[in-house]
């Protein structure tokens, strides 16, 4: 039988063990770069990218030949060139997104978060956290395209 001082004894060293493995947790919530999705676009669920995508709606259109909102229309977005909305004003900070074109990689880094990609970027959008949502989100821009890009070759 345990004493009453043995338990409130495991009970201490229990909560310490919580804590120490909640601290590496919150330290590591955040990493700083963007984790690939290559590997997990061609299983992604575009259902659930979809589901995601609502958000970004809010300020861009997604259809073909859809209308300047906040942002810049998405259609065919995966290897669009970057900032090439005609009549879209991009902020200044947005010429800090330095990449050419929006390839799978690029779009992974941007969705993270652009704030970090472009500092002062007017689109104010924390980032898609989870690597699982994002190549959700990924997949499903892929079929905004009348012939979507090929997917990453595995590795
Ligand atoms: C609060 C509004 C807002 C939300 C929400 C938002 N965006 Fe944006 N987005 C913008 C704005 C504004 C820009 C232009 C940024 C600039 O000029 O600094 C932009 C730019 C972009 C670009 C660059 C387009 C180009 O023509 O080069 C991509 C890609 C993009 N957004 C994707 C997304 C996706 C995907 C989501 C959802 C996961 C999303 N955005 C959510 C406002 C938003």
């Amino acid at each position: 039988m345990r004493t009453p001082r043995l338990s409130l004894c495991l009970a201490a060293a229990s909560l310490l063990s919580l804590t120490g493995l909640a601290l590496p947790q919150i330290a590591s919530a955040e990493p700083q770069a963007a984790e690939s999705v290559d590997g997990l676009l061609a299983t992604a669920d575009v259902t659930a990218g979809a589901k995601t995508g609502k958000a970004c709606q809010t300020c861009h259109s997604v259809d073909k030949g859809g209308a300047t909102r906040i942002g810049p229309n998405l259609w065919n977005i995966v290897n669009r060139p970057v900032g090439s909305v005609a009549g879209f004003h991009y902020s200044t900070a947005f010429k800090k997104v330095t990449a050419k074109t929006w390839s799978y990689h690029e779009l992974n880094e941007w969705l993270y978060a652009p704030s970090a990609e472009a500092p002062g970027t007017t689109m104010s959008f924390a980032g898609v956290k989870k690597t699982q949502d994002r190549a959700n989100v990924i997949a499903w821009l892929r079929t905004l395209s009348d012939s979507p890009a090929p997917l990453p070759k595995a590795k």
